[in-house]
C-alpha cells in the first residue's frame, strides 16, 4: 500500500538525494511545497506530484496526507527549520520525515517529542550513516555472540571544531557548519554504541581535535576530527573492537570483519605461515562497479533509500521508528551541546 505524502523543501539536497528515493519506498507524492516561487511547481513536474504550494500551512490544510517529508535547512539565525515544520505537520495529522540536523538543542528535540506524544504521530530523522549498508552490517556483527560485546570504537571524520570565540556566537556559520556535520559521526556512535556517559576533548590550533568517550555500556571510544586532511583523501573510517574480534568500515563502503581466530600454526617465534584457516579468515566486502544494480546507486550506498523505506514502512505499519528516532536525535543534540563547554574537561552527557 502506498503512502500519501507531501514534501516541504525543493532545494539541492532534496533534488539529488531524497525525492529520487520515493519511488523505491512506494510513496505516492501528492504535493510539493517551497517558499521560492516556481520551485515547487518545477519539482512537482519533475517528480510527479499532483499539486504544488508556496505555503506549508495551505498544503497541510488542503491535502489529505499520511506523511510529510521536510528538507529545508536553516533560518536567519542558523537554526534548523525542522522543529516548527515537524510540529505543524504532526498537528495536521501527519507522520514526518526530517533531514538532519534535526534541531540545534536538546530542548527543541524534546518539544517535538512532546508533540509526538500529543498527536500519536512520529518523526524519523534522516541520519543517513546509520542506514549505510556497511554500517547496518557492522551493527549486526557487533551484536553477534562471537563478537563478544563492544569494548571500544574509533571514528575518523574531517570535522572542524570551532574555537572558543566562534562558539560564543551560537548562530555563526562556524557553529552551523559544526552542527551540520557532527551529527554524521554522532549518528554512527549512537547507533552502534548507544548512550555516551561522559566525554572530554582537545583541540588543535587548526580546528582538528580528539574526543575521548565513555559509554553507558562501559565501552570506550575515540572520535578523531581530522580537519587538515587532504581534500583528495577519503573522509571516514570506523573501527569497532569486541572481545577477540573487530570490524572496520573504510570510506563508507569497504567492510572488513576480523573474526575470532588466529594466523598459521605454531606459537610465537615458530609460526612460519601467516595464512590461517578459511573458517576464521577475515571477511571483506566492497562494491563491484560493473552491474546496473540498485546497490550501486549512491542513494542506496549512502543510506538515503533505506531511511526513506524505513519511514514508509513505519507509516504503513503504524509503528514508531527506532533508528532515526527523536530519542536518537536527542543524543545527537547532547553530543553537540557538549562542545559548548571548553576543551580539557570531563563533560557529563548521560549521568547514571
Ligand atoms: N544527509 C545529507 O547527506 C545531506 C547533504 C546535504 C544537505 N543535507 C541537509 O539538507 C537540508 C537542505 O540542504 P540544501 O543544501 O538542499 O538546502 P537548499 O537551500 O538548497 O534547499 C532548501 C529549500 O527549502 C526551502 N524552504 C526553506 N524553508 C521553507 C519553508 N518553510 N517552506 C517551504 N520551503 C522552505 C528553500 O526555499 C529551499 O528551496 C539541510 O538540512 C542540510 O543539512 C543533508
Amino acid at each position: 500500500m502506498s503512502i500519501r505524502a507531501g514534501f516541504i523543501g525543493c532545494g539541492g539536497h532534496a533534488y539529488r538525494n531524497v525525492y529520487p528515493c520515493l519511488k523505491y519506498a512506494d510513496v505516492d507524492l501528492i504535493a510539493t511545497c517551497d517558499l521560492v516561487e516556481g520551485r515547487a511547481v518545477e519539482f512537482a513536474r519533475t517528480f510527479g506530484a499532483l499539486r504544488s504550494y508556496a505555503d506549508h500551512h495551505e498544503m497541510l490544510e488542503k491535502e489529505e496526507l499520511d506523511a510529510v517529508f521536510v528538507v529545508t535547512g536553516y533560518d536567519e539565525q542558523n537554526k534548523p527549520l525542522y522543529p516548527p515544520l515537524a510540529i505543524d505537520s504532526m498537528r495536521a495529522g501527519c507522520h514526518v520525515w526530517i533531514e538532519k540536523p534535526p534541531a540545534s538543542s536538546v530542548e527543541e528535540v524534546e518539544q517535538m517529542m512532546a508533540v509526538e506524544a500529543e498527536t500519536d504521530r512520529f518523526v524519523l530523522v534522516g541520519i543517513k550513516k546509520a542506514f549505510f549498508p556497511t554500517i547496518q552490517r557492522m551493527k549486526e556483527i557487533t551484536e553477534r555472540e562471537a563478537f563478544g560485546g563492544i569494548s571500544s570504537i574509533y571514528l575518523k571524520y574531517p570535522q572542524y571544531l570551532p574555537d572558543e570565540d566562534e562558539k560564543q556566537l551560537a548562530t555563526s556559520n562556524r557553529m552551523r557548519g559544526f552542527l551540520d556535520h557532527i551529527v554524521h559521526p554522532g549518528s554512527i556512535i549512537d547507533h552502534i554504541c548507544g548512550k555516551i556517559a561522559h566525554l572530554s576533548y582537545e583541540r588543535s590550533p587548526n580546528g582538528a581535535g580528539v574526543v575521548s568517550m565513555k559509554f553507558a555500556s562501559g565501552a570506550t571510544g575515540v572520535l578523531h576530527l581530522t580537519c587538515g586532511r587532504a581534500g583528495t583523501s577519503p573522509l571516514e573510517r570506523v573501527e569497532v573492537v569486541g572481545h577477540g574480534a573487530n570490524v572496520i568500515v573504510d570510506n563508507g563502503v569497504k567492510l572488513t570483519y576480523y573474526r575470532p581466530g588466529s594466523r598459521g600454526p605454531g606459537g610465537y617465534g615458530k609460526a612460519t605461515n601467516f595464512v590461517g584457516d578459511d573458517d576464521t579468515a577475515p571477511i571483506y566486502w566492497e562494491p563491484e562497479w560493473s552491474l546496473g544494480q540498485l546497490y550501486n546507486k549512491q542513494i542506496f550506498l549512502l543510506g538515503y533509500a533505506f531511511e526513506v523505506q524505513e519511514f514508509a514502512d513505519c507509516v504503513r505499519e503504524n509503528r514508531k521508528p527506532t533508528r532515526g528516532s527523536l530519542e536518537s536525535a536527542r543524543e545527537l543534540m547532547k553530543l553537540y551541546e557538549a562542545f559548548h563547554h571548553p576543551p580539557g574537561q570531563i563533560i557529563p552527557i548521560n549521568s547514571t
